[in-house]
């Protein structure tokens, strides 16, 4: 196969976070790897913080590559969130994949198809390319229009010269009509530092000359000065780029093309063309030309995830080039689906016992109550501290969930009644408008004469027999 397209591909961006974790930066913690008590975005939940710290660590000096890691816990204490720090502190060229564990039936491919693909987007290839440039400042651009004749006027068909210097030499280039438009699109005058792309075209512009000075107040403010570059005009310049594996399959997969990575819609890859990719990647790690890096595969809401499923990443995870694997799940002990069997967590046993794994603990009422205030920040809401304390008193009975919902509804309640502050009339408002799942249940207990399909009228006899409609 003839070297893979990797070219075309720019930053795909990783996944943009979910706002209800957006006040998340971190996982807050000091040199020592310590967690602070609120930092980040974090608040309490230290044990967690600290061992997903220690995996953290692990990723970065990238011994952990192939094992993965269980975050356990009661539904809203964290789980995701913690995961969200991982992700935040691995920095841009580490991939970080985020799905869900019922995503994978969703989609139009198996859900091995659906997982390998998100394994591959979890590893990252860091290729060294050399690419040759011509860099200097410009000394003058001479562009000849073309006047046109009768029988095909001027077309903008133009030729010209444009000459760069170094600090040692002097060349002059013949321009073609593309990059004339270039140029122009970049507004390049005489006096520029510019590169240009020898394979490519793209005109880079860096500054302007240290020798142009002169001339500031023509330019205005936002001019950035450069030296004049020494040496050769032409030149080797070594760039690097970090891809995910799964950018360069589709890329290279004839019936799927570039512009699948931004549709999303990349269907399923054939294997031939995986193989293919990895035993270049493999030929290019031993030329020197690319290096692997890990990423992070996290796999929320595990435990929807099947027992074909689970044997995949039993086998996936012993593979050479497999990426951490983070999953969460609030589960307790529960059938593991495509099975009769009952399990910790939904998962089989075989799995359980190669993973590490954290649990996160129920938050104090203290611990609420700064969560709940850095979301106030977050959504720019303004509350007096009886607010506060009654919003926390409603979390610790229902749950944090709801009480987060109730900073949004409520500060628009306060809003109409042409407040700043969201006072504790607006919570008690919105409590009594927004049933949590407690008062929701209660409700239909009272109210089960009147709804369809209720199990336990079904149970009496009383409802409809679902079976005879
Ligand atoms: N320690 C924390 N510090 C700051 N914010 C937190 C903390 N724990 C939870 N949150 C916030 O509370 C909300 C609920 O937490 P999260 O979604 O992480 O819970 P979870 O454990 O993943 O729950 P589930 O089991 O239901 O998925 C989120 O908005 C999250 O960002
Ligand atoms: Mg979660």
């Amino acid at each position: 196969m003839a070297d893979p397209k990797i070219a075309e591909v720019k930053d795909v961006n990783r996944n943009e976070l979910v706002s209800a974790h957006s006040h998340i930066r971190g996982l807050g913690l000091d040199d020592a790897l310590e967690p602070r008590e609120t930092a980040q975005g974090l608040v309490g939940q230290k044990a967690a913080r600290r061992a997903a710290g220690i995996v953290l660590k692990m990723i970065k000096e990238g011994k952990i590559a192939g094992r993965a890691v269980l975050i356990g816990g009661q539904p809203g204490t964290g789980k995701t969130a913690i995961a969200m720090g991982i992700a935040k502190s691995l920095g841009d060229e580490t991939p970080f994949t985020m799905i869900s564990g019922s995503e994978i039936f969703s989609l139009e491919m198996s859900k091995t198809e659906a997982l390998t693909q998100a394994f591959r987007r979890s590893i990252g290839v860091r290729i060294k390319e050399e690419a040759e440039i011509i860099e200097g400042e410009v000394v003058e651009i001479d562009i000849e229009k073309s006047q046109g004749t009768f029988r095909s006027p001027a077309s903008g068909a133009k030729a010209g010269k444009i000459t760069l210097k170094t600090t040692d030499m002097e060349t002059v280039y013949e321009l073609g009509a593309k990059m004339i438009e270039s140029l122009q699109k970049e507004k390049i005058v005489a006096g520029d530092i510019i590169t240009i792309d020898k394979a490519s075209g793209r005109v880079t512009k860096l500054g302007t000359s240290f020798g142009r000075t002169s001339e500031y107040d023509a330019m205005g403010p936002q001019t950035r000065f450069v030296q004049c570059p020494e040496g050769e005009v032409q030149k080797k310049k070594e760039v690097v780029h970090t891809l995910n594996l799964h950018e360069i399959d589709v890329v290279n997969s004839r019936s799927q093309g570039f512009l699948a990575l931004f549709s999303g819609e990349t269907g399923e890859i054939k294997e031939e063309i995986r193989e293919q990719i990895n035993k270049k990647v493999a030929e290019w790690r031993e030329e020197g030309k690319a290096e692997i890096v890990p990423g992070v595969l996290f796999i929320d809401e595990v435990h929807m995830l099947d027992i074909e499923c689970f044997s995949f990443l039993n086998r996936a995870l012993e593979n050479e080039n497999a990426p951490i694997i983070i999953l969460a799940t609030n589960r307790g002990i529960t059938t593991i689906r495509g099975t009769n069997h009952k399990s910790p967590h939904g998962l089989p046993i075989d799995l359980l016992d190669r993973l590490i794994i954290i649990h996160t603990k129920e938050y104090t009422e203290r611990e609420l109550m700064q969560i709940l205030e850095i979301r106030c920040q977050e959504e720019d809401v303004e509350m007096t501290e009886e607010a506060k304390e009654l919003l926390t008193s409603i979390g610790v009975q229902t749950s944090l969930r709801y009480a987060i919902q109730l900073i949004t509804t409520s500060a628009l309640v306060a809003k109409r009644r042409k407040a700043t502050e969201v006072d504790v009339e607006d919570i008690r408002k919105v409590y009594s408008m927004f049933v949590d799942v407690k008062r929701s249940t209660q409700y239909l207990q009272e109210q089960q004469d009147l709804y369809l399909f209720s199990e336990q009228l079904a149970g009496q006899g009383k409802g409809m027999d679902l079976e005879s409609i």
